[in-house]
């Protein structure tokens, strides 16, 4: 497996209030491949982005993109990336059209080539009866999609999208999905933060869970379900009652019914027994949201909820 992303040790504090943002991590992100960076508000993920995106440079480890560490060869690197940033204010003055192709002018694409990839970027992402639109002018969710088809069009090797679906109606996000799934099978390699679990999931070929800094779980997706103490959900509505549910797992509840965290010889059991007393029932393993929640959701619990990896 070739990287594009290596991380070694790698630290970030911020001079201004002394906040330790990363702290020693280590990751490997293979190349020409989509991986998911989440974690709960202020676990690190923009400094890391910032960082590998060499708009931030490291207080301490190293970190490397495409073989090139940043704090020693940023140049090498800046022509090979494209990044959309969390908080993204494009050049308002600018139509959406203009935006993507400026960008690309800049990034020293022909003019031919830029025209034709900026009309190919606004037709995929929904974008082209806003093409003569000012960016200025537009809703959020428009804005962010318009910055989102700028670092798509280009022929970035590296693409860093912090956030790229938040605040996007149901339809936009998936035309984003879409075009995360073409950068895929071009090959780029793609760093993308988000808090719905459901996208890292479906684009993602490999997840890490940052938490206070720090890595908690990398892996993927399959991997995670595993290496999770509870790797199976059941959901009980009606009959039973929360107490006798506990000696199976992990309770709580969720619209009205019950749903029980617990490994998969006592999620059998539990699902054979509401079965038998009449119960609605379903079973299956975590989804990466269960994981997060049993990993960061619980910092109360004595008991760690992940189990060491071997
Ligand atoms: N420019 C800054 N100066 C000082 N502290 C900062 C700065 N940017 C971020 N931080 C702090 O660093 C920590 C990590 O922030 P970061 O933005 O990386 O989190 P995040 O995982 O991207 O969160 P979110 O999900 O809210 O976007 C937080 O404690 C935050 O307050
Ligand atoms: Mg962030």
């Amino acid at each position: 497996m070739t990287s594009a992303i290596v991380a070694q040790g790698l630290s970030k504090v911020y001079p201004r209030g002394g906040v330790t943002a990363l702290s020693g991590v280590d990751l490997e992100i293979p190349a020409g491949d989509v991986f998911g960076l989440i974690g709960r508000n202020g676990a690190g993920k923009t400094t890391f982005v910032r960082v590998a995106a060499t708009q931030l440079m490291p207080s301490a480890g190293h970190l490397s993109v495409l073989g090139h560490d940043v704090a020693q060869a940023a140049d090498r690197i800046r022509p090979r990336i494209a990044a959309v940033p969390q908080e993204s204010r494009p050049l308002y003055f600018l139509t959406v059209d203009q935006l993507v192709y400026l960008y690309l002018r800049l990034r020293g694409h022909e003019r031919s080539d830029a025209r034709e990839r900026t009309d190919r970027v606004l037709a995929e992402l929904d974008l082209t009866s806003i093409a003569h639109r000012l960016v200025s002018r537009l809703s959020g969710g428009m804005r962010r999609r318009a910055m989102v088809a700028m670092v798509l069009a280009s022929d970035a090797e590296v693409l860093f999208l912090d956030e790229p679906t938040t605040g996007l109606d149901p339809i936009a996000r998936r035309e984003v999905w879409a075009a995360i799934r073409r950068a895929r099978r071009e090959r780029r390699t793609v760093l993308l933060t988000t808090h719905y679990l459901d996208e890292a999931e479906a684009l993602s070929s490999r997840v890490a869970l940052l938490d206070g800094g720090r890595v908690r779980l990398e892996g993927t997706p399959a991997e995670l379900r595993q290496r999770v103490r509870l790797p199976y959900r059941v959901t009980v509505e009606g009959v039973l009652t929360r107490g006798e549910l506990e000696p199976y797992g992990e309770v709580s509840e969720v619209n009205g019914a019950h749903l029980v965290f617990a490994r998969e010889r006592e999620a059998r059991e539990l699902a054979m027994a509401a079965l038998g007393r009449g119960a609605r029932v379903a079973m299956g393993p975590v989804s990466l949201e269960d994981i997060f929640l049993q990993v960061v959701g619980r910092r109360l619990d004595d008991e760690s909820p992940v189990e060491e990896p071997a």
